[in-house]
């Protein structure tokens, strides 16, 4: 029906007779002159009727917003002092000369246009109408080109697209996993994938040798803006290839893909320890943007009487750290208190500070509540160690090292923020020397990444020192985000055995669980290993959106609904009976 775009036509296209299909945008009526904007997927252009071509003109005042049209008309340059420098199209507009109503419409349940004013409840319901918006518009195409560059650059890399199942077995990525009746296996359930690992390392295992997958995962767990409980993974994994080469093909992949799509050239990605990372951002996914860091006093405390600081820095596993920002003494009482209860949601049970106002005077030169807590000689060497100048706030942090880590940490990412210190630009890199297993607090361990990580140091040193074990996992983070995240995995049965034996899976339970995969670990399993990138979360970086729904087509809400479809819904009784399924409201109601 269409011959061109309405957001494509440009100055070029002067004289020309064009057909264009799309919704009115907006209509308005200027002294005997019809105006419509006209929008598609493409964005909008201005098409003017004049009254002269009488039956069009009449057909032009009686549309409204988001009718469906079908106008053809002639590309002109718009007059003096009526172009429009914030619009694509600005400098021309469509003289109309015919125009066929395809659909009319109601009026709209929202304003397109002015959709900050309304709910996201509202713009899920009506998600076909949000969809329309530009801004929409622009981001599901963003992402379709993203998708289209990277299958470009897997295709050409060698990678083939293999799709693996969704009705199948656990895949433990450590979410709860959704569920699925089986009508055929009275009582028995599929679990919808968290991830195709397990498939992609059995394709290795059968010589696919490189695979990748743009894969659906579904994981129950709490929502936040940055996760979906169904989301999509640019999922990857190769043969004979070792961490090293794993990082540089992927690294090669986002750096071409922001190169293609956004014209951006990355800078180069340093390799940061675990370690490294959580001791100088208290982060796993540091945010390079903000130059402020985190920095160990606890030799300092251990010379101090204040109980708060000094238990935390003579146990092991505790950590005291301070948080100094520059310029930040600024910040007064009522910012302090509500840095204090942001930091409480991450279990910090204080926020002490010092202002340093005249370095030069000593300890009367500054102000905190905690001073009188501590010799002079302690806090001159403090002062030192943090290069603390006149302006500035130090913040602390005593605790179980991890509680000091997540609440100065996202501290550090809030007061970088408030204070406006985030730089412009992309602050990629990657996080290596992962530990294998973390202490999960009741005297086991679970696995840091996923089971199937291998580690970087021998077996019997695995088996004999788990807790100091480091695997060869990496995460890609870019701008604070963990845009994705791998490993090289076990390919040998011995090491995944001592594995399941350090995470207390028993042998009957590992058969049970990962049957296949023992198997297929003793009939020649090339080494091999891989990563999965967030797709959603790519493309909100790239998009510039603040939330990972404003990326999807169509979203669930926080509590994992969607309002469109009311999904998830209930069923009726047959349905229930041929699944085997009794629900307890049923019982209850019967007995
Ligand atoms: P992981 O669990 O780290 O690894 O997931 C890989 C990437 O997927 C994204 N992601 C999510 N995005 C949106 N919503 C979620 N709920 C969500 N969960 C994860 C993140 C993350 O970095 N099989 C392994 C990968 C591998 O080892 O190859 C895995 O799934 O961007
Ligand atoms: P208190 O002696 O409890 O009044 O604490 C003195 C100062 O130390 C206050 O500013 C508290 O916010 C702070 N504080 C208390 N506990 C901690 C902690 N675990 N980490 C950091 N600061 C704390």
């Amino acid at each position: 029906m269409r011959s061109h775009y309405c957001g494509l036509l440009r100055s070029a296209d002067i004289d020309q007779t064009v057909t264009l299909c799309g919704w009115v945008d907006r209509r308005r009526d200027h002294g005997g002159v019809i105006f419509l904007d006209l929008r598609d997927r493409e964005g909008i252009v201005q098409v003017v009727f004049d009254p002269d071509t009488e039956e069009h003109f009449a057909t032009a005042d009686r549309v409204r917003s988001e009718y469906v049209l079908k106008v053809t008309g002639r590309v002109r340059a718009r007059g003096e002092g009526t172009v429009n420098p914030n619009m694509a199209t600005g400098d021309i507009e469509v003289l109309g000369k015919e125009v066929e109503v395809l659909n009319s419409a109601e009026t709209p349940p929202f304003q397109l246009d002015e959709h900050t004013a309304v709910g996201e409840e509202v713009r899920l319901r009506y998600r076909y109408m949000d969809l329309r918006r530009p801004e929409m518009q622009q981001r599901l195409l963003l992402r379709s080109r993203v998708t289209d560059a990277v299958r470009r650059f897997l295709h050409n890399e060698g990678f083939l697209d293999i799709e693996t199942p969704i009705l199948t077995r656990a895949t433990p990525e450590g979410a709860r996993d959704y569920l699925v009746p089986s009508r055929t296996h009275p009582g028995q359930f599929f679990a919808l994938p968290q991830s195709p690992q397990l498939f992609k390392q059995l394709l290795m295992v059968s010589g696919f040798d490189r695979y990748y997958q743009i894969a659906k995962c579904f994981r129950d767990e709490d929502l936040r803006a940055d996760r979906q409980p169904e989301f999509t993974q640019i999922d990857i994994e190769t043969a004979f290839l070792d961490e090293d080469a794993i990082m540089g093909i992927t690294e090669r992949m986002i750096r071409e893909l922001f190169q293609d799509v956004l014209d951006v050239e990355l800078p180069e990605f340093p390799h940061m320890s675990w370690a490294e990372a959580m001791e100088r951002f208290g982060s796993d996914k540091p945010d390079l943007r903000i130059p402020l860091e985190l920095v160990s006093i606890d030799d300092l405390m251990q010379r101090v009487d204040f109980k708060v600081f000094r238990g935390p820095a003579d146990d092991p596993r505790g950590r005291v750290a301070a948080l100094r920002v520059p310029g930040g003494s600024s910040i007064s009482r009522k910012e302090i208190d509500d840095y204090t209860k942001y930091v409480s949601n991450y279990g910090a049970r204080g926020l002490a500070w010092i202002k340093v106002n005249d370095l030069a005077a000593g300890v009367e030169g500054l102000q905190s509540p905690i001073l009188k807590f501590m010799p002079e000689d302690v806090v001159a060497e403090m002062m030192t160690r943090l290069e603390a100048a006149d302006g500035d706030i130090i913040f602390f942090g005593a605790d179980r090292a991890s509680v000091v880590n997540e609440s100065l940490g996202a501290l550090r990412l809030k007061v970088g923020t408030d204070q406006g210190m985030v730089a412009e630009g992309w602050a990629p890199l990657w996080v290596v020397d992962f530990p294998m297993f973390e202490d999960d607090g009741e005297g086991g361990w679970t696995p840091l990444h996923h089971p199937f990580t291998a580690p970087a140091c021998d077996l019997e040193t695995l088996s004999r020192t788990p807790g100091e074990a480091l695997s060869r996992a990496y995460d890609m983070v870019l701008n604070g985000t963990e845009l994705g995240g791998g490993s090289v995995r076990i390919h040998n049965l011995a090491t995944q055995e001592a594995v399941f034996d350090i995470l207390g899976i028993d042998r009957e339970e590992a058969r049970e669980k990962f049957g296949f995969l023992l198997d297929a670990l003793k009939y020649g399993a090339p080494p091999h290993g891989g990563l999965a990138f967030g797709l959603d979360r790519l493309v909100m970086l790239m998009s510039g959106a603040q939330s990972i729904r404003d990326v999807i087509a169509f979203p669930k809400t926080q509590t994992a609904a969607c309002v469109m479809t009311e999904a998830p819904g209930t069923v009726n009784a047959a349905q229930l009976r041929d699944l085997h399924i009794r629900l307890r409201e049923q019982e209850k109601k019967e007995a």
